[in-house]
């Protein structure tokens, strides 16, 4: 009987090991790359911030701040929550650092964790991890446009070749007040027919309710006036051009007059990316733009539009030819006999051969010596070439190799070995 008690990771919560963690690090190392390529920078918030940051920035109504926050009191006092999202707290560094004094606009990407109570299923975890950029300080439809080629060529380079882009225009501030209203108007006589959810958004957010899942209630709306018809003409003429600009650059997207998003920031452009993978309440990416959220945050009037990718998400429907999956070579494994070996007192001269190898470049491990599991193990871990230390080898300087692929054996001068196995990882 074991003595102590076993624990198990949270729930809604898990561990990544190796080799999985290989493709996590691949897609970041793109998304890193692809950044690069337009100019974005890393920004590394907080992983908790002032629950009143949240609060305001996501918005009192949305289910993120009514009931899926990892909120606590710390021992000062502080009422903080771990981050569910980063949309906010890069608004809060922006005024924090006075970022509206840099050239405009500016551009920035996280990686990271983020957590939120939510029922765990497939595809949606209480710590999940997120892919996100954010163009601060941009200057409307052209701000929109480059957002979206910059999240398409992301997933172009995974590999990624039939996703569509659902967009939406949620209005400027204006627009929503004016449709807010006529949507209450249009819903108040339905009140009883509404769920109890629905009810209440009615006072709160009507908005939100394009979004249910219920086909009742999708059916209520049927009649209901379009956002469309309360847009501005400044809204709609935002609108026309981002549209525009995704035929001239080929992007393919559908616009979805339901799509809202839950967070109440949102102005003017919304999207969302889904995969069929997932099913349909689980979207994979979802961004949009933002034009009050500085503000509120105590900064100037200032545009702001991002995304966040579900990275989670992501590499569960990542292609099965994701350059991602792509798998680098594993360790070099070398295994030592006899007088060399750790049994035999060698140990330091297994030690010397491995820091060697590592100097030229050549990633490695030691085996023991297990005879024909050595092989089992070389397959496991993707290993290229297994090396063999005996007296012999310790005696005249040399080395015997094995290289896996070609199951070519060799012994060779030390020297000219480990030239050898440095090539197998020039690439
Ligand atoms: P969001 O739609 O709340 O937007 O989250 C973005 C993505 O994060 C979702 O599409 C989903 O893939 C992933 N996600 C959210 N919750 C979970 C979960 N519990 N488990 C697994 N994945 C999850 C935002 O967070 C905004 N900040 C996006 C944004 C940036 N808008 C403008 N800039």
């Amino acid at each position: 009987m074991a003595k102590g008690k076993r624990f198990q990771a949270p729930k809604g919560t898990r561990d990544l090991l190796p080799p999985a963690t290989g493709v996590w690090a691949r897609v970041e190392e793109t998304a890193r790359r692809v950044f690069a390529l337009y100019g974005y920078g890393e920004i590394r918030t907080p992983l908790f911030e002032e629950t009143e940051l949240f609060a305001r920035g996501v918005g009192e109504t949305t289910d993120i701040v009514g009931k899926e926050m990892y909120s606590f009191l710390d021992k000062g006092g502080r009422q903080l929550t771990l981050r569910p999202e980063s949309t906010a707290a890069v608004c809060r560094a922006y005024v924090e650092h006075g970022m509206q004094s840099l050239p405009q606009p500016v551009r920035l990407f996280y990686v990271g964790p983020h957590f939120r109570y939510e029922r765990p299923q497939k595809g949606r975890y209480r710590q999940f991890h997120q892919i996100g950029a954010e163009l601060v300080g941009g200057r409307g439809a052209e701000s929109d446009v480059e957002i979206l080629l910059l999240l398409v060529r992301f997933l172009r380079e995974l590999g990624f070749t039939g996703l569509k882009i659902l967009l939406n225009t949620v209005g400027d501030v204006a627009s929503r007040t004016a449709y807010r209203e006529a949507l209450r108007e249009y819903l108040l006589p339905l009140r009883e027919r509404l769920s109890e959810d629905s009810r209440r958004r009615l006072e709160t957010n009507p908005l939100r309710i394009l979004d249910t899942k219920s086909a009742e209630e999708q059916e209520l709306l049927r009649g209901a006036p379009t956002l469309e018809s309360s847009l501005t003409s400044v809204a709609a003429d935002h609108f026309r051009r981002v549209l525009s600009s995704m035929e001239a650059f080929r992007l393919s997207y559908s616009v979805e007059p339901r799509l809202v998003r839950g967070l109440d920031y949102y102005t003017n452009t919304v999207f969302e990316i889904v995969s069929e993978g997932l099913g349909a309440q689980n979207a994979v990416c979802g961004g949009g733009a933002y034009e009050s959220m500085v503000e509120e945050l105590g900064g100037p009037p200032t545009y702001g539009v991002g995304f966040a990718i579900g990275e989670d998400r992501l590499i569960e429907v990542l292609p099965a030819d994701s350059p991602a999956r792509r798998k680098s070579p594993g360790p070099v494994l070398v295994t030592a006999v006899g007088k060399a070996s750790i049994e035999g007192g060698g140990g330091l001269e297994l030690v010397g051969l491995l820091e060697e190898l590592r100097a030229a470049g050549v990633p490695c491990r030691e085996a023991g010596s297990r005879g024909a599991k050595l092989f089992d193990l070389a397959e496991a871990l993707d290993a290229p070439a297994v090396v063999f230390l005996g007296e012999d080898e310790l005696g005249s300087g040399s080395l015997s190799l094995r290289i896996v692929a070609s199951r070519e054996q060799s012994t060779l001068p030390r020297s000219e070995a480990i030239a050898r196995l440095a090539e197998l990882f020039r690439t």
